[in-house]
């Protein structure tokens, strides 16, 4: 029997290296048992057979190293040997990773999606408290990770809040930044973190600015934001009262809306001209698989471009799946990155309100971004909003074009040129286009518009207001477009 003593439960290079002189040796999986070291040795620590020194080689692909680098930061203390299970079984059937139900490469591939589960929710729920003031202040923080995450999590506060130090204190191990390195100490008890602080108040503030009863879907938003994290946020206090006055403010809300709730109306569907076209329809029906939750899921771990480094979150699309119309934008922006909800800072409140006026409502359209994670440079405390660039609209298209695909909406609204780009599927000018609607390859109709921000950007309150006529001009297009479709249903 070997038993392998691994430094840490993050000790991935330990593993790596005993799992190749190991397998060089031809050891069996159940010839092996592996630990993380403790503080104190056993009495009797095992001794093991020797090993040859590893000769020779053998190759795994690159796939595998990037799974196991993650999936080794379960908590499960069986993963070493699941690990060296799939390995070993890779060395003679190089395919197998493509075998998804072979419980070997399965439960991996589980717990490497937990681990990047948490990694988000980490990024998404530490709240800093700010100890000392000025020159001399430190944001610290309280956090319970699910799994091993702390490192892997560590260098995106550091990019995110560069020009601060910070503490990042768990019970396993404490993450410090020091405005050049991230270090790291063991694991202290909650005890020793800190309480309140005059940011709390802030958060609170901004929480329930964003808090939109309509759109209130209480399991959801427990699925996002379990239970066990809210004992560490600030706005944990305004959840409860929030949710129990959602009720009476939304009834409040559609008694003020200007029109009536849309009767469910016909689709467009896809033609069958000739083969292309019906290899296009079953490419169309498979994405037509998706169900926006499933993929929202999907996007959450999305790594096709770089911005996934520095945003808080992927900011999905949000709506129903049944809405009629899809609303555009171009990316999330500051208050987007935080809430993970598109539209939700000031540039959605000039769209809610230019909705209203074209009597759409907006609980029955579905909102996204060309873009779904937030780019901005930072500037002292301020991160500023940074336009998108061709790679980076790319990159992301797959995920319009699928939520283009689940949603089947009657109409696009592209708003603003990096929205018009991604849903053309190359550059658009809007003055050109607009106005009218479009007709799209596959029979959705688009109709082109100016982005809010735009609007709020204008300097001179008469071009604001005649732009502002204008853009409800163009979504009223968009209403009669919906109201003609009802009558044809
Ligand atoms: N601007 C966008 O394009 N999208 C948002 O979600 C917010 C601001």
């Amino acid at each position: 029997m070997h038993h392998i003593i691994l430094s840490s439960e993050t000790d991935f290079d330990g593993w790596r290296k005993a799992a190749r002189a190991l397998a060089l040796n031809d050891i069996k999986p159940f010839d092996v048992t592996w630990r993380v070291a403790d503080d104190a040795p056993e009495l009797f620590e095992p001794t093991n057979p020797p090993l040859e020194p590893p000769h020779g080689t053998f190759n795994v692909p690159a796939k595998f190293v990037e799974l196991a680098e993650v999936a080794i930061l379960h908590r499960n203390p069986e993963r070493f040997a699941l690990l060296y299970r799939l390995l070993w079984r890779l060395r003679t059937h190089h395919d197998l990773l493509e075998l998804a139900t072979d419980p070997d490469v399965a439960e991996p591939i589980a717990m490497a999606k937990a681990v990047r589960r948490d990694e988000r929710k980490m990024h998404a729920f530490v709240r800093f408290r700010e100890i000392g003031r000025e020159q001399k202040s430190h944001f610290v923080a309280w956090f319970e990770p699910e799994h091993h995450i702390v490192e892997l999590a560590a260098p995106f506060f550091a990019r995110r809040f560069a020009d601060m130090p910070w503490s990042i204190l768990t019970p396993d191990v404490c993450a410090h930044w020091d405005g050049h390195v991230v270090s790291f100490t063991p694991g202290v008890s909650r005890s020793e973190a800190p309480g309140a602080d005059r940011l709390e108040e802030t958060w609170r503030r901004y929480y329930a600015s964003i808090f939109n009863p309509a759109r209130l879907k209480v399991q959801a938003m427990q699925k996002e934001m379990p239970r066990k994290y809210w004992r560490n946020l600030p706005e944990a206090s305004l959840i409860k009262p929030l949710i129990e006055g959602a009720g009476r403010s939304a009834s409040a809300m559609i008694a003020n809306a200007a029109t009536e709730p849309h009767k469910p109306q016909k689709r467009l569907e896809p033609a069958k001209a000739n083969n292309k076209a019906s290899d296009e329809a079953s490419e169309m029906a498979r994405k037509q698989a998706d169900d926006i939750e499933a993929l929202r899921e999907e996007a959450a771990d999305c790594r096709a471009c770089h911005l996934y480094k520095n945003a808080t979150q992927t900011v999905f699309g949000e709506g129903r799946q049944t809405a009629r119309i899809m609303l555009v934008g171009e990316q999330p922006g500051d208050k987007e990155d935080l809430a993970g909800k598109p539209f939700v800072g000031p540039a959605g409140q000039m769209l809610d309100r230019a909705l209203q006026e074209a009597g759409i409502d907006r609980r029955t359209v579905y909102v996204t971004n060309a873009v779904k994670h937030f780019k901005f440079v930072p500037r002292g405390k301020i991160r500023l909003h940074q336009k998108p660039n061709t790679p980076e609209i790319k990159a992301c298209r797959q995920w319009y074009e699928r939520e283009l695909a689940a949603i089947r909406p009657d109409l696009v609204v592209a708003m603003g040129a990096t929205a018009a780009q991604s849903v053309f599927g190359k550059i658009t000018p809007i003055n050109k286009n607009r106005g009218h609607t479009i007709d799209l390859p596959d029979g959705t109709r688009a109709l082109v518009t100016v982005h809010p921000s735009y609007l709020l950007r204008l300097p001179d309150a008469d071009a604001k207001a005649r732009e502002y006529r204008r853009f409800v001009q163009d979504l009223e297009i968009a209403a009669d477009v919906l109201r003609k479709s009802a009558h044809a249903a």
